[in-house]
């Protein structure tokens, strides 16, 4: 199996100390970071733009993973690039994110029915044998976690099921535990 990627979403963090949650997620042994960045047009709510964006890079060394549920996100893209430091952007698509919840707000209940259309995107990329990461994004907690990669995922994207429980590195111990990648 690859290595999974645990991806925790800022989203459910404590933004009054959002430096501290994201320093104690990347101790906990978080991956990437999931920032989502929402416009109140494209999804029902409205969270961050490209100056917090820019000030989350500054406080951690790991990948920044900027999740734009925006309108007209090809206009914006180069500024949350400039903001992340990224330095080249892609002209192929190198991830594909399937939302396992509805897009918008975080602590939502998984949706199972993502499952098969997970499974049939990974098949085509192996089929393919194209260099795409598949990405699953809401609802992923420590105890369905193994679904999720089993279907094919390989980003796992968690917000309220690393944030809203009390020892991070715990939680992320027991997800990969359930996968098998301790
Ligand atoms: C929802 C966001 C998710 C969200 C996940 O639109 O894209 O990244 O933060 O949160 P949980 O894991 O709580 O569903
Ligand atoms: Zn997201």
């Amino acid at each position: 199996m690859q290595s999974i990627k645990i991806a925790p979403s800022i989203l459910s963090a404590d933004f009054s100390c959002l430096k501290d949650e994201i320093q104690a997620v990347e101790a906990a042994g978080a991956d990437w970071l999931h920032v989502d960045v929402m416009d109140g047009h494209f999804v029902p709510n409205i969270t961050i733009g490209p100056v917090v964006v820019e000030w989350v890079r500054k406080v951690t060394a790991i990948p920044v993973d900027v999740h734009l549920m925006i309108t007209d996100p090809d206009k914006y893209a180069p500024e949350f690039i400039k903001a992340g430091k990224v330095e080249r952007c892609f002209s192929d698509v190198d991830m594909i994110l399937m939302m396992t919840v509805f897009p918008g707000f975080g602590g939502q209940a998984f949706i199972s029915d993502v499952l098969p259309k997970i499974e049939q995107v990974r098949k085509l990329i192996d089929q393919r044998k194209l260099a795409v990461l598949v990405e699953a994004d809401g609802g992923i907690k420590a105890d369905n976690i193994a679904r999720v990669v089993r279907a094919g995922a390989e980003v796992i994207v968690s917000g309220s099921g690393i944030f809203k429980t009390p020892d991070y590195a715990e939680t992320i111990r027991q997800m990969r535990q359930a996968i098998g990648q301790l």
